[in-house]
């Protein structure tokens, strides 16, 4: 059985849609949405897929109706979520067995999902828009927030919830993590331990008869459980690139390959950037400066270059959102 998401941007006030369709228009969350999405399986309501008006490229789409037969190529329809989880499955087996099941919306799928899902992906908007359609509320005791990361659109951040009592990223147990959600974690988690270090050394030492504003022994605690997280993380990041194989080549062989490929590069454009300071310097007499390489063929080669490193990196990144962390 594939792990079954929620994914929604959601306002302040438990807003998902206003009169048919979606009241904000943030490109970075429409293309977080298709980078979690592509290659996987969407189960939407009726009136979500007739906002969008058409099937989602590169996945596969079921419609919940229960009256309405929608079929076409990546797409079908169901009768109940239930039946839509079913099909979703028999797909992924027989088509895709790494790809997970996304809750689309809208908002009753949302309410019968949060039953099934084992993570939720909110993209969160910290102002109200006063729609007709909610998100339905969950509890916190149902769901915890494993990650949160503040969007570059302001006052949007994108939080993944998971459900509690899973057995987190065992990668044993029903819900699993891909490997951009961990190396993403990993960032967020560096950047937490920073800052947790300056709160200790901002509290390593008080006035005679003052107290600190915060406990050093609270904040060393936190820091340790979270660099035993960053350890347990980069493990199992390690294993994965380890493991996993694109066209004969593992992960740790492709990242490797592109460093490389950009220390060619560098060196190449440093190379290229000094031999092209060639014509005359004045002394006491002139000399005449000429290059020893040939700068347009060097200049070619870093195009040629450049143009593998982007391929390369769109290789890994498409690689970090389908691979599931071992
Ligand atoms: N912000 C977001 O992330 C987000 C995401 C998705 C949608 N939206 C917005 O939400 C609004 C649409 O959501 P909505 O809640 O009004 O409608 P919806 O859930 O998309 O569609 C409702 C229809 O889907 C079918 N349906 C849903 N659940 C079913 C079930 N369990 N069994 C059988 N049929 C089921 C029924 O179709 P039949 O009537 O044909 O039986 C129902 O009338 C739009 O404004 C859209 O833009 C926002």
């Amino acid at each position: 059985m594939a792990e079954v998401n929620i994914i929604a941007a959601v306002a302040s006030d438990g807003t998902i849609g206003k009169n048919g369709s979606i009241p904000w228009d943030i490109p970075e969350d429409r293309s977080y949405f298709r980078r979690l999405t592509t290659g996987n399986v969407c189960i939407m309501g009726r009136r979500t897929f007739e906002s969008i008006g058409r099937p989602l490229p590169e996945r596969q789409c079921i419609v919940v109706s229960s009256e309405r037969e929608y079929t076409g190529e990546m797409l079908c329809s169901a009768r109940s979520l239930r039946e839509a989880i079913e099909k979703a499955n028999a797909y992924i087996t027989e088509n895709s067995p790494s790809a997970s099941i996304f809750l689309c919306g809208g908002s009753r799928i949302y309410s019968e999902g949060l039953e099934l899902a084992c993570r939720l992906y909110l993209t969160e908007l910290d102002r109200p828009y006063h729609g007709d359609t909610l998100f339905p509320e969950f509890s916190s005791e149902d769901f915890i927030c494993i990650s949160r990361r503040s969007a570059e659109t302001p006052g949007c951040t994108f939080a993944v919830y998971e459900r509690t009592g899973n057995k987190k990223y065992t990668g044993k147990g029903e819900c699993s993590m891909k490997l951009a959600e961990a190396l993403q974690e990993r960032a967020d988690l560096n950047r937490n331990i920073a800052q947790l270090r300056e709160r200790l050394c901002a509290n390593a030492i008080v006035q005679e008869n003052e107290s600190p504003a915060e406990d050093p022994k609270d904040l060393l605690k936190e820091l340790n459980s979270s660099i035993d997280r960053l350890q347990e993380l980069m493990e199992r990041i390690n294993l994965t690139n380890s493991l996993v194989e694109y066209e004969g080549r593992t992960i740790t062989q492709l990242i490797a390959q592109k460093d490389c490929l950009k220390v060619r590069i560098s060196a190449y454009k440093s190379l290229v950037s000094d031999a092209s300071q060639t014509g005359h310097r004045a002394r006491m007499t002139e000399i005449k400066l000429l290059s020893t390489v040939d700068v347009k063929k060097l200049q070619s080669e870093i195009d040629k270059m450049s143009k593998e490193l982007r391929l390369l990196d769109n290789t890994i990144q498409s690689l970090n959102w389908t691979t599931e962390l071992k």
